[in-house]
Parts: C-alpha cells; structure tokens; sequence
C-alpha cells in the first residue's frame, strides 16, 4: 500500500480537495512486451494508401505520402527498437509518479508521470514544464541540462530544478477517466504536484496545450507561479479585429498574424475540429493503426517545423509516446481545451515572456509566420515582460535550438529575480 494522505488547502486559490494524493515514488519505464509486438506486427501488415501519380501527394499537403508512409511502416517493423530508446528515457533522467487531486469540478484521482531533476547550483528556481500535442515530457528534454546545469564559468546564470509532467493521457501519465478535465483542471492538480514537492512558488514554460494551462495557473494561482515563458501565444482575433481586418484598419503585424492564423485554419487546421468534436472515432482508428496514428503526426510534424527532416526513429518514438497510453485520452485533450470557458482566460498580471519562432524554411509558405502575434495581443490576456522573435524554429523550437531556448528563459527569469 502507497501511503495516502489528504491534501490541505492551499492558500492561494483553494483547490477543493477530496481525493486522495499519493506521494511521488520512483517510476521506472517498462512498457509490455506485448504491446511492443502489437506495433511492429501491425506495422508490418500495413496497407498504404496511394499516391495522386502527378505530383500533387509530395507536397504533404494533404497528408504524407504513401511512399514516405510505405518506408516509416517498413522501418518500424524491421529495424524500429523502442527498448533502447526506453533504456535510454530511464537512465538519461529520474522519472516519478504521483497521485494528486483536481478540483474545479473534477473529482477523480489525477496519477502523474514525470520527470524531475534538481539544478547543480543552490538557489535554483523550481521550474514546471508544460508540453503539447503532439508531444509529451520528451519534447523537453533536450533543453534540461541546459536549464538544470548552466556553464560553471557563468556564475551569474540563472538555474532551475526542472519538474516535466506528461499531461494526463499523454506518455507514461494515464488519461482522464471522466468527462471536465480541461486546461483549468489540470492547472490545478499541477500545482498540487509542486505543492507535493514542497515547490510553494516555481516557473512554468509551456507550449501549445499547455499554454491553456499555464494560463489557467497564471489566472488561478498568481501568488505561486513567478513567471511564464511560452514560445506559444495564440491569441484569437476578436469579432473588433476581424471587423477593423475587414475595414483595413489593422497594422502590418496584425495583418500578417491574422492572415497566418486564417491560413492554418484554412489549409492544416482540420486536424483541430475533428480532435474536439470526434476524438473518440478518430481515436479508435489511431488506437488500431499506430503507423495511421504515426501518419497523422508526422503531417504535424512537418508543416509546424521549418523544414526540419524528421528521422523515422524520431517520427516513430514521438508516436509511441501517443499510442502507447491510447490516442483517445491525448486527442481528446482539444475537445476539452477548446471548450468556450476554457479559452475565455482572465487578464493575469504574471510575468510573462514570449519567444516567437518562425518556419520560414517550412513547407508551407503560408505559414511561414506562425506565431507572430502582436504584442499588444498578448498584453489583452498576460503581463508581457520579455518578447523575442526568431526567424527560425518553428512550432517545436525548444527540439531544434535547446541552447538559444534555455538562453531566452534563462533571461526572462533572471530579469524577475535582478
Ligand atoms: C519522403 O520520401 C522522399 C523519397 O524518398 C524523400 O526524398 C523525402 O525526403 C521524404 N520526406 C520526408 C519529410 O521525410
Ligand atoms: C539520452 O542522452 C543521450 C546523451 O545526451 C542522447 O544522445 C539521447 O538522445 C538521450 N535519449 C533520449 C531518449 O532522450
Ligand atoms: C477586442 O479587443 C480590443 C483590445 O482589448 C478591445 O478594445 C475590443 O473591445 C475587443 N472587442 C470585442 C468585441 O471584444
Ligand atoms: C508585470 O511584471 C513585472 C515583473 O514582475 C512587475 O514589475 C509589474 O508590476 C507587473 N505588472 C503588473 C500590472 O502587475
């Protein structure tokens, strides 16, 4: 038996609490052997599609092609090796879980994998790290020696004790088991596991679905979380601004945001409204087919990554962390993110830094901006501090320039603490 207590309340934005906790222990990656074998053989088996014979399917508009799908499938069943990568995940970092309650509403258990990994230096600042979709804790990994373990001739960098969740449903964190856990929810029980871990105030950085909770703790908990850096802001034109789009009324950079914004919605962002409205459908054919499933990311993967060529291990790992768990539980995050309350976020006078990458050298010209937003966007909803644009990167900068990211956070919170 797990010892269980009952959390008190906190004293910044009482969480209801009334579910048991169970204390972090120590997590080792084992993932059934079974499981494994269901993938390569399914992998093997798999039947492509066809490609248009004029050209048309190697443009990745429409999805990746059935000659690239074709070599992934063929890869994964004769040469794909998960138990090296998990050899690898366990001893690069010190994994944990822990049980922690919810609140707002949501009154099941909320079990937690995740890693944790304190600085070399004294002072640090406790810093949560919050992935998206698709991703999990992995997404950050490259970035942690960086931010754990700054260059010992530099004695005033700034450090960070990193603690790196997979959200619920995401990599090793098992999903949610009942319908109302959103961004809000999940800031909640976070903050119960930095609670848990003796963290009363931390960082967050977050990208993508874990902006929405980052958000919500910036709007919740402004007395815990010191600062956030996101390298994600996407904030929505308001019914003024597509008005003023319309009259011609907005500036240069208000135009090149909303006409990026319209272009995802418009060429990729399909992938979004089926996630929120039949994750459940989608799920089960993405549970059945992991090279599908595979498929379905990898067209992510590309058209958000300035023209960075993903390798089949890569594309493959990155699946695996999705299917294992089930894809419902990891779609199904957009159905509950994207509910109306849920992206009406307080105005929050956290500090808040923003790096913005580009795709220049991505596939799709159109959205070669993703995500300039203007910064008096971002001023409508958050406390801007420190903002950054980068010509390069794409939507999964911190895998492409860990160093230059970790220098950016390293720079924002050391602007907090000066
Ligand atoms: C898809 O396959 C073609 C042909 O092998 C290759 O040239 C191209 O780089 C592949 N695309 C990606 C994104 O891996
Ligand atoms: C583990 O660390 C090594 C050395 O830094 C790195 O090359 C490898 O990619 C890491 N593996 C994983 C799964 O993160
Ligand atoms: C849109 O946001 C601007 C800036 O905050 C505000 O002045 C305007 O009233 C908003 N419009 C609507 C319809 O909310
Ligand atoms: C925004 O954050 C900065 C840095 O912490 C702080 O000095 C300032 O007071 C904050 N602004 C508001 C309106 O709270």
């Amino acid at each position: 038996m797990k010892p269980q207590f009952w959390i008190l309340p906190l004293v910044v934005g009482s969480i209801p609490s009334c579910t048991p906790v169970a204390h972090p222990t120590p997590f080792k990656i084992d993932v059934d052997q079974g499981l494994l074998d269901e993938a390569r053989t399914k992998a093997k088996l798999y039947r492509p599609s066809v490609d248009l014979l004029d050209g048309t399917s190697e443009t990745w508009y429409e999805g990746p092609p059935a000659s690239n799908m074709t070599a992934l499938a063929k890869y994964w069943a004769e040469e794909y090796d998960w138990l090296k990568i998990q050899d690898q995940l366990n001893s690069n970092h010190s994994h944990y879980k822990a049980t922690v309650s919810a609140g707002f509403g949501y009154q099941e258990p909320v079990p937690l994998h995740f890693v944790h990994e304190k600085s070399t230096r004294p002072n640090a600042i406790p810093l949560l790290l919050l992935h998206g979709w698709p991703s999990t804790h992995m997404e950050w990994l490259p970035a942690l020696d960086y931010l754990t373990s700054p260059d010992p001739d530099d004695a005033e960098a700034v450090a960070f004790d990193v603690i790196v969740p997979d959200l619920p449903g995401f990599g090793f964190s098992p999903a949610a088991t009942h319908e109302g856990f959103g961004p809000r929810q999940a800031g909640a029980a976070l903050t119960n596991l930095m609670q848990l871990l003796g963290y009363e105030t931390f960082g967050i950085i977050s990208t993508d679905a874990g902006w929405w909770v980052a958000l919500w703790m910036a709007a919740d908990y402004p007395d815990r979380v010191v600062g956030h850096f996101t390298d994600f802001y996407f904030a929505q034109p308001n019914a003024t601004d597509i008005e003023r789009f319309g009259n011609g009324q907005t500036s240069d950079a208000e135009n090149d945001y909303i006409s990026t914004v319209l272009a995802f919605q418009n060429v990729v962002g399909a992938y979004m409204s089926i996630q929120s409205q039949g994750p459940l459908k989608l799920g089960q054919a993405l549970t059945d087919s992991p090279v599908g499933y595979a498929g379905w990311i990898w067209h992510h993967l590309q058209f958000s990554s300035d023209g960075y060529h993903y390798s089949f291990e890569e594309v493959i790992t990155r699946t695996m962390m999705l299917w294992l768990p089930g894809a419902y539980g990891n779609l199904r995050t957009y159905l509950e993110w994207l509910k109306p309350e849920n992206i009406d976020f307080p105005k929050s006078d956290v500090a808040t830094g923003v790096s913005q990458w580009q795709s220049i050298n991505g596939p799709f010209p159109e959205l070669a901006l993703m995500l300039n937003t203007p910064a008096e966007w971002i001023e409508r909803v958050s406390n801007l501090t420190f903002l950054v644009t980068r010509p390069f990167g794409g939507h999964f900068p911190v895998e492409l320039h860990p160093e230059i990211y970790a220098q950016d956070v390293q720079e924002f919170f050391g602007s907090l603490i000066d």
